[in-house]
């Protein structure tokens, strides 16, 4: 995902447009650059790969100007070459743009038709010369503006500067979001909190169609007709400000060690320890008159929405319906009489999951989200919100923000199965004082498993092919398992229902596949050592993720095992998250990759 920035005020910006951008780097990007004007004039300086290589740039070649925007690029269309990257110039106009534009290529053509010259491969370069051609037909650059977001289609946020116009960058946004930020005697310009806290806490978020003129002294904002519009002015959480790895290698591992904290911040929220019951849910969504739930969302917070699935179905009767976001809306699925959805996001601006609410809203549902960005799109577009206190999630791959999902979950099938009369008093107390002992478990086990998984990762390493399996909420394990190793370590990796193992995939299984089995003594135990005997009988090399009680019960080699303690079946998903999480997390160190921005990846993908 890309990243926006824009200051204008009294003091050179340059560098302090770098530093904003700084804190956007999580979001995943492969080139950046900044655009200044002075006295009038446009300048730019670009760069390829990190934002180190356009601090190098600058030094070498210093931008002055009191006003200015920045861009980190995560490239969609065109290669990340320093050509392709941000700001976009044409004729007097630069623009920064995170988003797509979906009807590039017919403006490209009719403006080519008119003799427009592009020098990009990229979407965005169609909105500068759009800008410059409208300015060139006579119009002020707000007659520009406006005629341009009435031509352009997709999604974008974008920051625009025009030469002569030292006093005012414009901004707009249809989809990613724009904040705008409130200082003394200067303004900013920037696609979230995070960026704008080095500056200012105080922030208004642009409304899709919305666009605005920025100056030293305040904002105009206006909607898609042009007409004067307000928009609410809030403090943005301060614990954007405190973004920093501590003394951790990267942001990834911090937020792996930050769990039983954010873990306990969230049940908080959800329980009332005291009296053992969870909080009335003062909600939009009553649970116990809904017939069904649709559940969508991506990658982990799917993962999180699938086991979320299992404890509504066995603890409140509710029978759930789940998708991946990308896939939900496209299947025009039945959405009859009294259903509800609830769509599970930590950036809270995914695509595609905002995509299947709008959907759900189109036919009557009522929306409920699990979100970790109280001010994001998705949970402003919900009837109600169901927060995880993780606090800010930088590292891409999400570690703290899945098992506050899985507590905020966990909580929400305890108040449906109350309010369904699924669950009796006692159970719930149960359940709560379960939930209660979670955050103190998480805490003894990173504290306790880190020696043994490093070791291990270090093995792991060498393999370029791994095998996940579980069963229940441990085949969603398996799943989420595999999902980080790959996509930090980029070591090929699979997860599968270990009952699926017979029916294919234990033709690969041979000395070259670990087959990472996530078994605790439960219900399913002994079926899963069934399968584990397949796996050594072919010569597979097993690591046996389980709980005291199985490691005792078990009597096959395996590469390592490693033992939890014995927990209540709901927090299970809470506690054996943590190996996996750092059995990725390590490997990935081992492999040397980039853990906190992996190849490829943004840290909320907010294009379809
Ligand atoms: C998970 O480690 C990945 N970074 C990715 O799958 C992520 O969970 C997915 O993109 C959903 O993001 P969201 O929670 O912000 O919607």
């Amino acid at each position: 995902m890309c990243g926006i920035v824009g200051i204008i005020g009294n003091k050179p910006v340059a560098s302090l447009l770098v530093d904003a951008l700084k804190r956007l780097e999580y979001r995943g990007y492969d080139s950046a650059g900044v655009a200044t004007l002075l006295k009038g004039k446009l300048d730019r300086r670009r760069a390829e790969g990190k934002l180190v290589n356009l601090e190098a740039e600058l030094s070498g070649n210093p931008l002055d100007g009191n006003v200015g925007i920045g861009h980190t690029r995560w490239a969609t269309h065109g290669a990340p070459t320093q050509n392709n990257a941000h700001p976009h110039f044409c004729e007097g106009v630069a623009v920064v743009h995170n988003g797509i534009i979906e009807n590039f290529s017919e403006i490209r053509e009719q403006l080519s038709a008119r003799g427009a010259e592009f020098t990009t491969d990229t979407d965005t370069e169609v909105v500068a010369q759009l800008l410059a051609s409208l300015l060139r037909s006579g119009k002020t650059p707000k007659e520009a503006m406006l005629a341009t977001l009435k031509l352009i289609k997709g999604a974008y946020a974008l920051a625009v500067l025009f030469d002569g116009e030292d006093g005012q960058i414009m901004g707009a946004r249809n989809g990613p979001p724009l904040a705008v930020g409130f200082g003394d005697g200067e303004m900013f310009l920037g696609s979230d909190a995070i960026a704008l806290s080095p500056f200012t806490d105080d922030i208004t978020y642009l409304e899709d169609g919305d666009w605005a003129v920025i100056r030293k002294d305040g904002v105009e904002i206006f909607d898609g007709e042009g007409k004067r519009v307000e928009r609410p002015r809030s403090k943005a959480s301060t614990a954007y400000a405190q973004v920093d790895k501590g003394n951790h290698r990267h942001f990834m591992e911090k937020e792996i060690y930050e769990q039983p904290e954010v873990m306990s911040h969230t049940l908080a929220h959800y329980v009332d320890f005291a009296s053992g019951k969870v909080r009335d849910l003062a909600s939009e969504i009553d649970f116990s008159s809904v017939d069904g739930l649709k559940i969508a969302a991506c990658g982990t917070a799917y993962y999180a929405g699938q086991i979320g699935k299992y404890w509504f179905e066995r603890y409140a009767r509710l029978p759930v319906e789940i998708d991946v976001a990308s896939e939900f809306r496209y299947r025009e699925m039945p959405l009859p009489g009294n259903q509800a959805a609830l769509f599970v996001s930590q950036s809270g601006e995914t695509a595609d999951t905002l995509a299947s609410l709008r959907y759900c809203k189109e036919h009557g549902l009522k929306i409920g989200s699990i979100v970790n960005v109280r001010e994001s799109t998705i949970a402003r577009e919900s009837d109600v919100v169901f927060p995880t206190l993780a606090g800010p999630e930088i590292g891409v791959a999400s570690t703290k923000a899945l098992t506050c999902q899985l507590s905020a979950f966990a909580a929400l099938a305890i108040a449906a199965g109350r309010a369904r009369g699924t669950l009796i008093a006692d159970e719930e107390l149960n359940m709560v004082r379960a939930l209660s002992e979670a955050p103190r478990i998480a805490g003894s086990v990173l504290n306790s498993i880190q020696p043994q998984l490093e070791t291990l990762s270090r093995e792991l390493s060498k393999y370029r092919d791994v095998l996940y399996l579980g069963r229940g909420t441990n085949f969603t394990l398996a799943l989420e398992g595999a999902l980080k190793l790959k996509e930090i370590s980029y070591i090929h990796a699979e997860g599968y229902a270990a009952g699926e193992l017979k029916h294919g995939p234990i033709a690969l299984i041979d000395e070259n596949m670990p087959v990472i089995v996530i078994a605790p003594y439960d219900r399913h135990y002994e079926k899963t050592i069934s399968n584990m005997q397949e796996v050594a009988a072919r010569g597979g090399r097993i690591i046996f993720v389980t709980d005291e009680n199985g490691a005792a019960a078990n009597d096959l080699e395996t590469m390592a095992t490693i033992a939890l303690p014995n927990v209540d079946e709901l927090v299970m998903p809470l506690i054996f998250t943590l190996p996996i999480q750092l059995i990725a997390y390590h490997t990935a160190v081992f492999m040397g990759t980039d853990v906190d921005q992996p190849r490829n990846l943004a840290k909320s993908v907010t294009v379809e």
